[in-house]
């Protein structure tokens, strides 16, 4: 079955269970700041899952397209991939488990015909907070699923919310238990190697290979307030399945990269570099993988460049044409990605038109060129190198375009490790002696924008802090929007902000303004920036590095500290004035609208 098959056999399927077939989200969602991509199918609906209405109903299903940028490291092994799409039934209230769990069983062993034998599913085991999912259990009990088929497993496993487990989740972050399935491929693919589950038997979560989750039905019941997990007004179900990896159990293949789509471009690639796959996996992996990413991007017009999204499809890109010098010896025939390109359109028409094939084709050939022109020197640099470190790996960026990424692995091979904190802080240098110049990916996607969108920029932060010291600390960012002239912020509250409210917000900011508090960025993880009580709102691997900025002392009492891309003013009396809240009205429910000037 082809991807185009199975999609649209689980659309049909579920619309046939009462739900509405829904367009999926851009891969590039407007007005959220938080997050570079869509990357997951429940991202633009946590609305309706905290209960707003959605036009549509209460039964949703759509495939969404989406890109996990903390996967790109992984791409190479047999079932990463950056993009993919997701395929997504909700329930908003209505359904829960008695009919998800064997509607989602009934579409992978009737429709798509999987091996009942084949299939393992895990539910969660219960903490001091959350009982164990008994009736899920028994759910799958009465499927049929035998007892020996059916694992336990703690928040690590069997818990979703977009930032991890219930103690990672912040204030306002929603989640809950959840259950997967996962398909045997039956052969244990690499001893279990992998530190958490060194030495355990095989079961379904080990990692070895044998296992691949499929599908994961989250019960979304739970919002963090206040520290502790309170039941949401509706019980929702929030399902998600891997769609490539649903192609490759129907194939009973656990690698990724033997479907179709893949399959099609794989040969593509063996005919212009007259090399094979099974001697180059990883290699022709990537290649694939990133090339269908970037034209998926180029779809969503991004275009690659220094900054947030533009930067992700500049390294993808980057990284392929890497590899695919690699394995054509280094003279690299660049109509290799045009056909790619043209390829990935015609295997995907519910998302391509076919004439669109040439403007995508040019946007990712300009970028190969372009990297093309410097490559070649810079991998010469690269080779007299004896000895690599963050500064010069920061060299490297600078003249020929390397992202780190690709010196980490050029001088990998060399046997060699770069210091990716010195890389940063050789950055943050340059950065600083030229602030003006406003280059860089860690400088964020406003960087172009001009100086009065930057000093709004700050002026949210300061009106995002001050509004949960007024308010409360469930106020939390639900969207930004700033032009020139004025910044506008939407967040969670339940009721109209009074104009004492208002009043005592203004001035809570103003006095900052006014002790003229520096305004300075870390990079750290996720969870550091959590344990330094930095706000941040979206879905982000607790390992991935951030920009964190802090108005006040970093290290000490500060006003606002912020996971942000920036840029910001580097202390607040360069907001020349004060904070003014023009308007205040309200969005949808629970959800308010200021705007604000700098006057
Ligand atoms: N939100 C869940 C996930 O991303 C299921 O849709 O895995």
């Amino acid at each position: 079955m082809t991807i185009e098959e199975i999609r649209n056999m689980y659309l049909k399927f579920f619309e046939s269970k009462g739900h509405t077939i829904i367009s999926p989200a851009p891969l590039v969602l407007e007005n959220d700041p938080t997050t570079l991509f869509t990357s997951s199918g429940m991202q633009p609906l946590v609305p309706y899952l905290l209960g707003e209405v959605h036009p549509s109903g209460r039964r949703l299903v759509d495939s969404q397209p989406s890109i996990r940028v903390q996967d790109i490291e992984e791409v190479g092994d047999n079932r990463h991939t950056t993009f993919f799409e997701m395929l997504g039934n909700w329930s908003l209230g209505d359904y829960f488990k008695k009919e998800q769990l064997p509607w989602i069983y009934e579409f992978l062993t009737e429709e798509l015909k999987l091996s009942k034998d084949k299939l393992y599913v895990s539910i969660f085991e219960g903490n001091d907070a959350v009982s164990r999912d008994s009736e899920s259990y028994e759910i799958w009990k009465s499927l049929g699923v035998p007892e020996d088929h059916i694992y336990e497993y703690g928040v690590k496993k069997n818990w979703w919310s977009r930032s991890g487990t219930p103690e990672q989740m912040p204030e306002g972050e929603i989640g809950g238990p959840d259950s997967e399935i996962f398909f045997d491929f039956g052969t244990e693919l690499k001893l279990h190697e992998t530190s958490e589950w060194k030495n355990e038997t095989c079961h379904p979560n080990c990692d070895c290979g044998r296992f691949l989750e499929i599908g994961n039905s989250v019960f979304i019941q739970y919002k963090k307030e206040n520290g502790k997990l309170v039941e949401l007004p509706q019980k929702n179900v929030d399902f998600g399945g891997g769609l490539e990896r649903m192609a490759a159990a129907t194939i009973q293949n656990p690698d990724v990269f033997e479907i179709k789509i893949f399959k099609d471009l794989i040969t593509e690639l063996e005919m212009h570099t007259q090399k094979k796959y099974e001697q180059n996996k990883a290699s022709f992996r990537i290649i694939v993988d990133h090339i269908r990413a970037a034209t998926f991007l180029a779809k969503a017009h991004v275009v690659p460049s220094n900054k947030l999204q533009g930067y992700v499809m500049r390294r993808l890109i980057r990284r392929a044409v890497v590899k695919a010098r690699k394995l054509s010896d280094n003279a690299i025939d660049p109509n290799i990605f045009t056909s790619l390109v043209s390829e990935i359109v015609d295997s995907y028409p519910s998302y391509f038109e076919k004439d669109e094939s040439e403007k995508l084709q040019g946007v990712i050939f300009d970028e190969v060129n372009k990297f093309h022109k410097t490559l070649d020197k810079g991998l010469k640099e690269a080779e007299k190198i004896k000895e690599i470190d963050g500064k010069i790996a920061f060299d490297l960026y600078q003249t020929f375009g390397f992202p780190l990424e690709l010196s980490i692995e050029i001088f990998q091979e060399k046997g060699q490790k770069i210091d990716g904190e010195e890389f940063k802080k050789a950055f943050l240098e340059h950065q600083n002696k030229s602030r003006s110049a406003s280059a860089g990916v860690f400088k964020g996607g406003l960087a172009d924008h001009s100086e009065e969108v930057t000093r709004l920029h700050t002026a949210t932060h300061l009106l995002h802090a001050a509004l949960r010291k007024v308010l409360g600390t469930h106020v939390q960012q639900k969207g930004s929007n700033i032009t020139n002239e004025r910044l506008r912020f939407d967040f969670v509250h339940d009721s109209k902000v009074t104009p004492e409210q208002i009043a005592e917000i203004e001035q809570l900011v103003n006095s900052q303004i006014e002790k003229d508090l520096p305004v300075s960025f870390e990079m750290m993880t996720v969870s550091e920036a959590d344990q330094k009580g930095a706000l941040h709102f979206f879905d982000k691997k607790y390992e991935e590095q951030v920009k964190v900025y802090t108005v006040g002392d970093p290290d000490g009492e500060f006003f606002s500290k912020e996971v942000c891309g920036g840029p910001h003013v580097t202390s607040l009396s360069q907001l020349h004035g004060r904070v003014k809240i023009t308007k205040e009205e309200a969005v949808s429910a629970g959800v308010r609208r200021i705007y604000a000037t700098i006057q």
